[in-house]
């Protein structure tokens, strides 16, 4: 019999001889044979949306690294766009919206969004056919809070507006959440239906709230959609990331639900090692320290190696690979992580 996944045993909170390790945006840009394939795809959305092309974009790292999970290849703004906000990616400027619909269109979109997003299902399918049994395959959604701020603000920004809005015109921000929770979680059901065996919500925007609006727009939203998961049968673990949450962290590990907590670049050793008595922790590497790579980046992959160990722990960063990282950096953390033991 094949061995369970060493991600999914660190996310049933065992500890384990040495981490697992898989990396936040490990498929992209920083691979020269993602950039073949993107140059293929009419746009970015439309690839995403390929199942053959999303299948082969989220096996090019596993083919290059001894990652132990794969991620699926799509991207958070897919579900607004099924909701019917229109989305599209200027290149080199990110993410453009179109108008928000009206919370009442996007509430008679929310059941119709995930069977939409079908393709994300299909790539998922393949992935999970083509990997090792061995190497686990996540599913992913942004926090809808992360969500919501695109949709509001129509682009990347410094989420100025979304924040203001948090006071000036709380209900409509609330009811937005609200829709976008509600879909989050079909569309993670039909994700884990589909083969995936973790599921990640990326949290990404989740600083400078203030404490009561990180428990509403961030805490709640993420319960509900662990509660709802549970309710339809679905047992997969779920690792929430909120990104610059701070010391609020400890709070979101307590009472969101989740398994596993993705810290980020700042999260103190300490902290860390409290959240592990509840659940698994995941990060903390800094993408800049990966791509300047050198000694110092052979330093502190062991001072977390030693902080977090023997866990629950999940090797990742504490944000995305940046698309200039050098490929033989990221080499070279596989190798130190997966060499690594605790005893
Ligand atoms: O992790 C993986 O390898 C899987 C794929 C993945 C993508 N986006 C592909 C992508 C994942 C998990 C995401 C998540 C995502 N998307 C987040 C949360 C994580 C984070 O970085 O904070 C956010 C905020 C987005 C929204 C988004 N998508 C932005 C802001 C951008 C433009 C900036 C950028 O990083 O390129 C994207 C585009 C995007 N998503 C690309 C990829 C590979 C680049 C598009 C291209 O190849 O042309």
């Amino acid at each position: 019999m094949a061995a369970r996944p060493l991600l999914l045993r660190a996310l049933s909170g065992e500890t384990t001889d040495r981490p697992p390790i898989w990396l936040m945006r490990q498929a992209g840009r920083s691979l020269p044979e993602y950039r073949a394939l993107r140059a293929r795809a009419d746009d970015f959305i439309s690839f995403c949306l390929d199942p053959e092309m999303a299948a082969e974009a989220t096996l090019q790292p596993m083919r290059r690294f001894a990652l132990d999970a794969a991620i699926v290849f799509a991207d958070i703004l897919l579900l607004p766009r099924a909701l019917g906000q229109e989305v599209w990616f200027e290149t080199g400027e990110g993410p453009r919206l179109g108008p928000l619909p009206s919370i009442a269109a996007l509430e008679r979109e929310a059941a119709a969004a995930s069977a939409r997003l079908s393709p994300v299902g299909e790539t998922l399918g393949r992935v999970r056919g083509a990997l090792e049994p061995e190497r686990a395959l996540i599913g992913f959604a942004g926090g809808p809070w992360t969500v919501a701020t695109y949709m509001l603000e129509g682009r990347g920004s410094d989420r100025s507006l979304a924040r203001s809005l948090v006071f000036s015109d709380p209900a409509k921000v609330e009811a937005l959440v609200a829709v976008l929770t509600e879909a989050t979680a079909r569309y993670l059901v039909m994700q884990a239906r589909s083969g995936a065996q973790a599921l990640q919500i990326f949290e990404s925007w989740a600083e400078l709230l203030p404490e009561d609006v990180f428990e509403r727009l961030v805490i709640q939203p993420h319960a509900e959609i662990v509660r709802r998961l549970r309710q339809e049968g679905i047992a997969a673990p779920v690792i929430g990331f909120p990104r610059g949450a701070g010391a609020l962290v400890e709070r979101y590990g307590a009472e969101s639900g989740v398994q596993g907590v993705g810290l980020d670049v700042q999260a103190p050793a300490a902290l860390g090692r409290r959240l592990q008595g509840a659940v698994a922790i995941q990060g903390a590497l800094d993408p800049l320290l990966l791509r300047a790579g050198g000694e110092a980046l052979g330093r502190r992959v062991e001072a977390l190696l030693r902080q977090w160990s023997p866990g629950p722990y999940i090797f990742n960063l504490g944000h995305g690979v940046l698309p200039d990282t050098p490929l033989a950096h990221i080499a070279a953390v596989v190798d130190q992580v997966t060499a690594w033991r605790s005893r």
